[in-house]
């Protein structure tokens, strides 16, 4: 068979929700050459999802030492006070920035963006577009800068391209990975960008979001299946913080056998003051936590996991009745309408809902400019852990961290390839077959997933979910001939292999912290222990284990 075509680049960004868009936008007026791809369209992925909004202390009440500290109390000990502090003061100059790329943001009647309240914060200072559709408006406007420059000869756009590895030059003489420069590409498109190709570059940026496709159900998309978490690990990348994942209190709960990307019903929404109802019709909130239905997320949604196991139920009620229908059509157009396709009116009915799979806290370390512990290879947004969310992340602070360090990881490699730091390397080849897992197989992880390192853990169900991960059969086979893959898998193949490694890792993460903090929560282990008041990071051997 021929080898796949080879596309080179100064920069090579994968993803485009808010973090790759921005990457490569900053990158695109500072490097010769940009290529970014993505797997999906241009406008797709999570971002595009994101209801209630950024955060961002744009109040002249309000102060980025307040969000600062909203920020580090939500982390429950494990955030990185420096990346955080990065976070808040870089932020407002970001969002404004936004605004000049074309996001229209909502705004209060003198003019100023209307900022509102959500889990966890002690102020108004979330920021809103479309009333509860902010993902897709920022989307809109940063996909739009990009098709404004797309006949630009610096920058080259590859859509329905599934990142399949991370091409590395020579291991290091202490036997350290070799540095990023390049990856290998699946693409689903027409004349010489089609089948599984190679773009090379001086660097490599991961956006390519997170992982909720390795659970039953999740208010992800269907392309977050850790493709970049994945590939970062296999190329020998360090991960960080990876059993920290968030469980969304309030998603539309449909029934046990509904699974796949289910409705979110944004935390705004409580912001504006709809509480949480047991199915006996009892507020059980304020006897939790002082910030009742407004404490930091993973309190809410342990909560209502105790209280559907107290009562017997499978979901908790929301009510947000009170608020007025003409305000609740108006502020939360887009839930109205969802929740009205399943026949639930937000106006008049109470809305069941339960906890399900939402972001990511943990992913691929990274420093404060998004480097990664290979040269070369950076990962900003949800795909990275830049320490800002520690063991649980604040709402609405996921689009901030994309925005604030693509914009640092753009800038930084701008630096180094001025300065001739980033040299062309030859990606080392790798011939033989690699096993994969079959599409098949997804089920059996997403199940195992959710059993095991789901919204409440214990060390039986890990031990369970561990063994059943490791038999799961990797029975598709991909040839190699000198680092370039040749056939024949499919992108379903190499999703569910990436969804199975990410599952596997989490597994493990979650095995190994025997305490209760933030998004990891243990019955067996049921409180934080200062002992463990650590980052656990996670790194691949040449052999293949952890
Ligand atoms: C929501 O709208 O509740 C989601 C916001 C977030 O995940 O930060």
């Amino acid at each position: 068979p021929e080898p796949g075509w080879t596309v080179e680049a100064d920069a090579v960004v994968v993803g485009s929700g808010i973090a790759g868009l921005t990457a490569a936008l900053e990158l695109r007026t500072r490097v010769p050459r940009v290529l970014l791809v993505t797997k999906d369209r241009l406008y797709s992925g999570s971002t595009v999802w994101a209801q209630g909004g950024i955060a961002a202390a744009l109040d002249p009440d309000d102060s980025p030492a307040a969000h600062l500290q909203d920020t580090l109390v939500a982390g429950a000990g494990l955030c990185d006070p420096r990346a955080v502090e990065v976070l808040v003061t870089e932020g407002p100059a970001r969002v404004r920035e936004l605004v000049a790329r074309g996001a229209v943001f909502d705004r209060a009647p003198d003019g100023q963006i209307s900022l509102t309240r959500e889990g966890g914060h002690h102020a108004d200072r979330i920021a809103h577009a479309g009333g509860d559709a902010t993902g897709a408006e920022i989307s809109r406007a940063l996909v739009a800068q990009i098709e404004a420059v797309r006949d630009d000869p610096g920058i080259e756009v590859i859509e329905h391209a599934l990142v399949l590895d991370v091409l590395t030059g020579p291991v290091g003489p202490d036997g350290r990975p070799g540095a990023a420069c390049g990856v290998t590409l699946h693409v689903i498109g027409e004349g010489s960008r089609d089948g599984v190709g190679a773009a090379l570059g001086r660097a490599v940026v991961l956006a390519t979001g997170g992982i909720g496709q390795v659970f039953r159900s999740s208010t992800n998309p269907a392309q977050a299946t850790g493709d970049g978490i994945a590939a970062a690990l296999r190329a020998g990348a360090t991960l960080a913080d990876v059993e920290f994942v968030q469980f969304h209190p309030t998603v539309l709960w449909l029934g046990a056998g509904v699974k796949g990307q289910l409705t979110l019903v944004s935390e705004a929404v409580r912001g504006e003051g709809a509480r949480l109802l047991d199915t006996d019709g009892v507020r059980f909130m304020p006897d939790v936590h002082p910030m009742a239905e407004l404490a930091p997320r993973d309190v809410v949604a342990h909560a209502i996991v105790r209280r559907m196991a107290a009562t017997g139920s499978d979901h908790v009620w929301l009510d947000a009745r009170h608020l007025g229908a003409d305000f609740l059509r108006r502020r939360f157009p887009t839930i109205h309408d969802r929740l009205a396709e399943h026949g639930i009116d937000l106006t008049t009915d109470l809305v069941p809902v339960a906890p399900a799979q939402h972001y990511h806290s943990g992913g691929v370390l990274t420093d404060l400019v998004g480097r990664t512990s290979l040269p070369g290879l950076y990962a900003v947004g949800e795909t990275a852990c830049t320490g800002v969310h520690g063991a649980n992340r604040l709402a609405s602070n996921s689009l901030l961290e994309g925005l604030v360090f693509a914009h640092r990881a753009a800038r930084d490699i701008a630096a180094k390839v001025a300065g001739g730091e980033l040299p062309v390397l030859e990606p080392v080849g790798r011939s033989g077959e690699r096993a994969l897992v079959a599409a098949a197989s997804r089920s059996r992880v997403q199940r195992l997933a959710s059993a095991g390192p789901g919204v409440l853990r214990d060390g039986e169900g890990l031990r369970r979910a561990a063994a059943g991960l490791a038999q799961v059969p990797t029975d598709a086979h991909l040839r190699h001939d000198a680092g370039h893959p040749l056939a024949d898998p499919q992108v379903a193949e190499w999703e569910t292999t990436n969804v199975h490694q990410v599952a596997t890792v989490l597994t493990a993460a979650a095995l190994e912290r025997e305490e209760s903090r933030g998004g990891h929560a243990r019955s067996d282990f049921p409180a934080p222990d200062d002992a463990w008041r650590l980052r656990l990071e996670l790194t691949l051997d040449q052999d293949g284990t952890l």
